[in-house]
Parts: structure tokens; C-alpha cells; sequence
């Protein structure tokens, strides 16, 4: 089932900029996407084509087969769950407990039930005990991640993030990815995502779609993308690390992995098995 899709969309502002023109994206039940480009290249504006907070100036957004029109933003909204870019756009409250109260008291969630949510959406974003604190005296990691547990706790069935780990430490980074492939697994949230960290693109990410000057420049298997290493650099882009450093190697005559690997732990699989180093302790969440 196609939680969202797009159709020939097209959206230009009131002061006449053209962000996005012709743009066809289709995220499937499950699926977790990520969106890649440029500053300025319509990330930000794609994702608010998404509940209706931008309406479109041609072509059509779906969820769930529901159109995104005035008369569907309620049930659209109830099952797309936005983390904006920056989190101060987002958060209003004088605690972090109101906050998350919020969206699930709109959603006629009984007030019985929202402290538990509460302390369950914390929980999940590792900010224990944070319910009394305000969100303006939080720092930019917390924020995003108070943000994050907001949405959660309306436990939506599509999860759109905006720059997801923009302002996040290294240790955090690799929270949040771990973090993110939990909430796909286990609780089966389909995810898309704005990211300019290419390397945790191949991390999460199935399928990519680069943008460029709000057109679509290539989509495909994450894998393939990234292969196409030219197109990937003339849209201001770059290659993972791993598979740049590769390369690198590859050009310099050393004997390198026959596929270009995205990540840590591909890099690993493929000189296993490709060398005779078998048997070695590996451990996928060093990865990143
Ligand atoms: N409110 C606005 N009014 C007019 N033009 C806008 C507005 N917001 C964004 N734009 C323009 O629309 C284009 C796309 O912007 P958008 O914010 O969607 O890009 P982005 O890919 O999210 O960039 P970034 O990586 O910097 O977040 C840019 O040319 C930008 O200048
Ligand atoms: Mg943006």
C-alpha cells in the first residue's frame, strides 16, 4: 500500500519562486526514504506538501489514498507525524510535558491515559524525567528529540523528518539512527527523511530520490544512487566516507571490494568475503 504519493506536483510561492516542479514520489507501507539535495532544492517545502501545511500550485498529494485537501486534513494529520527542520518552529510550550500533551489532547486521547504516553514517547527518545522542563531551556539535541517524542506519542503511520540529525552530537547521531530503525521495525512506522549526513543515508534508507532546483535528478535502491557517482557530485552532493575512501583506494591500485561499499558494515561483509578473513568478530552497531 502507497502510504504517500505524489503526482506531478508543483508548487511556487506567493513571491513567485518555483521550489518544485513535476515531482512524482511514492513511499510503500514499511518504507523508509530518504530525500537528497542542495540547500534550497525543495526538501523542506516537499515535506509540507505532505499534511496540507503548503497546498500545492499543480498536480496532487495523497496518504493513504486520501487527497490532501482541507476536507482530509484532520485524518492526515492524524497519520502523517512532521518533525520540522528547526525545532524551535515546533515547539510552543512552557513544559515538555505539555507539549506532547498537546497533540493527543487535539487527538481526544483521554487525560488519563497522557501521562504514560508521556513518559513512554520520553522514554523512547532517551529524555527520562524531562516532562517538567521547558523546551526553550533545553539544548538543540534535546529540542529535536523533544520534537521527535511529540509526534511519536500520536503514534502516526508516516514519520516525515526535516534534517533529522542537524544539531545532534556524534554519540547522538547514532542514537537517533539506531532509534529511527526501531521505530520502523518494531512499531512498522513508514519514514521519510531530508538528510545532508549522507553517510547515514545508506544507513536507513531503501530508496533516495536527489533533488535538484525542486526538479527530481535520479531515484532509485539507495545502493544504485550512490553508484552513480557523477551525477551524485553535480548535484552538490558526496559519496559516504567509506565508499569515497574506497575509490580512493581503487584509483591508487590497492585491491579493493568489487561493489563500491555505503557503509562500515558493508565494507566489512564485502572484504570478508572476498578475502580469506572469515570468522572475524563483527559488530553491526559499530556501523556508524
Ligand atoms: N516562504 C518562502 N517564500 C519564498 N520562497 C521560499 C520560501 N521558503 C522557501 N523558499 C524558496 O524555495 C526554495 C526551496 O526551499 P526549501 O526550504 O524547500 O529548500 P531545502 O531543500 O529544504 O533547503 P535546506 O537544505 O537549506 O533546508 C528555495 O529557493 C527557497 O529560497
Ligand atoms: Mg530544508
Amino acid at each position: 500500500m502507497e502510504v504517500i504519493k505524489t503526482v506531478d506536483l508543483g508548487f511556487t510561492y506567493p513571491d513567485g519562486t518555483t521550489a518544485l516542479r513535476n515531482i512524482d514520489i511514492s513511499v510503500s507501507t514499511g518504507e523508509m526514504v530518504a530525500i537528497l539535495g542542495a540547500n534550497g532544492s525543495g526538501k523542506s517545502t516537499l515535506f509540507q506538501l505532505f499534511n496540507g501545511l503548503l497546498q500545492p500550485t499543480s498536480g496532487e498529494v495523497f496518504v493513504k489514498g486520501l487527497r490532501v485537501e482541507k476536507k482530509n486534513y484532520k485524518a492526515i494529520r492524524r497519520m502523517v507525524g512532521m518533525v520540522f527542520q528547526d525545532p524551535d518552529d515546533q515547539l510552543f510550550s512552557n513544559t515538555v510535558k505539555q507539549e506532547i500533551a498537546y497533540g493527543l489532547l487535539n487527538m481526544g486521547v483521554t487525560k488519563e491515559t497522557i501521562p504514560e504516553t508521556v513518559g513512554w514517547a520520553l522514554s523512547v527518545v532517551g529524555l527520562e524525567g524531562y516532562e517538567g522542563k521547558s523546551p526553550y531551556a533545553l539544548s538543540g539535541g534535546e529540542k529535536k528529540r523533544v520534537a521527535l517524542a511529540s509526534v511519536l506519542a500520536m503514534k502516526p503511520e508516516l514519520l516525515v523528518l526535516d534534517e533529522p540529525t542537524a544539531s545532534l552530537d556524534p554519540k547522538g547521531v547514532a542514537q537517533l539512527v539506531r532509534l529511527l530503525k526501531k521505530i520502523n521495525n518494531e512499531l512498522n512506522v513508514t519514514m521519510i527523511f531530508a538528510a545532508h549526513d549522507v553517510d547515514i543515508v545508506p544507513l536507513l534508507a531503501e530508496q533516495v530520490y536527489v533533488l535538484n532546483k525542486g526538479r527530481i535528478k535520479i531515484s532509485g535502491a539507495t545502493n544504485d544512487v550512490f553508484s552513480c557517482k557523477e551525477i551524485i557530485r553535480s548535484n552538490n552532493l558526496r559519496l559516504p566516507r567509506v565508499a569515497h575512501l574506497v575509490e580512493l583506494l581503487q584509483r591508487d591500485g590497492f585491491s579493493t571490494p568489487s561493489e563500491l561499499p555505503m557503509t562500515i558494515g558493508q565494507a566489512r561483509r564485502l572484504l570478508e568475503s572476498e578475502t580469506e578473513n572469515h570468522g572475524v568478530d563483527r559488530h553491526d552497531d559499530q556501523d556508524i
